[in-house]
């Protein structure tokens, strides 16, 4: 049995985005709330616990892995939080609406077309409601991507070059996300950026990062056609971290409101 249902303390990536997001969020018992990209649950189970039984959280995302994680760590407990997979960018259309929609480290995964996505999802959302986002904006770790193009200039590789500067491009600006949201007619738009600081090592510590690897090393490698040729590079990378760190996310959170009349 858990009765904690706080964030937890010792996750660096995470908690201090959803404590963003729950800076952001009006929250009271008895909403009912759509959390989208729930992941481990960061933050559905705390919600769930602020809505208390009279309130409802369904929580969705779109790997069944994460889903079934959160379902095990829920056990029989807030029997009013329902774990559910699905896609958060085209949600079935007989869905109930919310209070309160919220997704923590979600926007970016609105790709490709996220302003359609965004729109999407605010059908979903009362009169009155609140919808709150946070994602690694625009911004994010710059200095390891600087760092990238430049070994990649002097190393003549212009098909990699190309391939990361499409990604980098791509990545969604937090004035972006403000426009979308006051065009969608959202109400009290607030767009709030933070640096986060990452701590890494050099060498493997830096290959291996935990939370580096997943989400943005595999980004790099992925430029390359020639894998061997890749992890030469990355190796070289990893043995000047000093040229890049101290490494900087911009943890971002969007917050609106669905007009009372809509
Ligand atoms: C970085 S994790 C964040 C999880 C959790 N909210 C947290 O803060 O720890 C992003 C989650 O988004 C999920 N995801 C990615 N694309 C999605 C989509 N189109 N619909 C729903 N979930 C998605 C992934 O499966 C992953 O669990």
């Amino acid at each position: 049995m858990n009765n904690n249902w706080q964030l937890p303390e010792n996750d660096p990536w995470s908690t201090p985005f959803a404590e963003s997001l729950l800076h952001h969020l009006e929250i009271r018992k008895g909403d009912q709330v759509l959390d989208i990209a729930s992941g481990g649950g960061i933050p559905a189970f705390y919600l769930a616990d602020q809505v208390g039984p009279e309130g409802m959280v369904l929580a969705v995302d779109i790997h069944q892995s994460q889903v079934l994680r959160s379902r095990t760590v829920q056990g029989v407990e807030l029997p009013w939080l329902r774990f559910e997979v699905g896609d958060m960018r085209f949600l079935p259309a007989d869905l109930p609406k919310f209070d309160r929609i919220t997704g923590n480290l979600s926007f970016m995964f609105f790709r490709p077309n996220r302003f359609e996505a965004l729109q999407n999802l605010i059908r979903f959302l009362k009169p009155g409601g609140q919808i709150v986002l946070t994602f690694p904006s625009l911004g994010t770790f710059d200095s390891l991507w600087d760092q990238v193009d430049k070994d990649m200039v002097a190393l003549g590789l212009k098909d990699e070059r190309k391939a990361l500067n499409e990604y980098i491009n791509e990545r969604p600006s937090a004035s972006q996300a403000e426009k979308w949201l006051q065009e969608l007619g959202l109400e009290k738009v607030a767009v709030i950026e933070q640096p986060l600081e990452i701590p890494t090592g050099s060498g493997m510590s830096f290959l291996e990062h935990p939370l580096l690897r997943g989400g943005f090393l595999d980004d790099i490698y992925e430029c390359f056609q020639d894998q061997d040729q890749a992890n030469e590079f990355m190796n070289n990378l990893s043995q000047k971290t000093s040229t890049f760190t101290p490494l900087f996310a911009l943890r971002c959170a969007i917050s609106g409101w669905m007009s009372e009349s809509s």
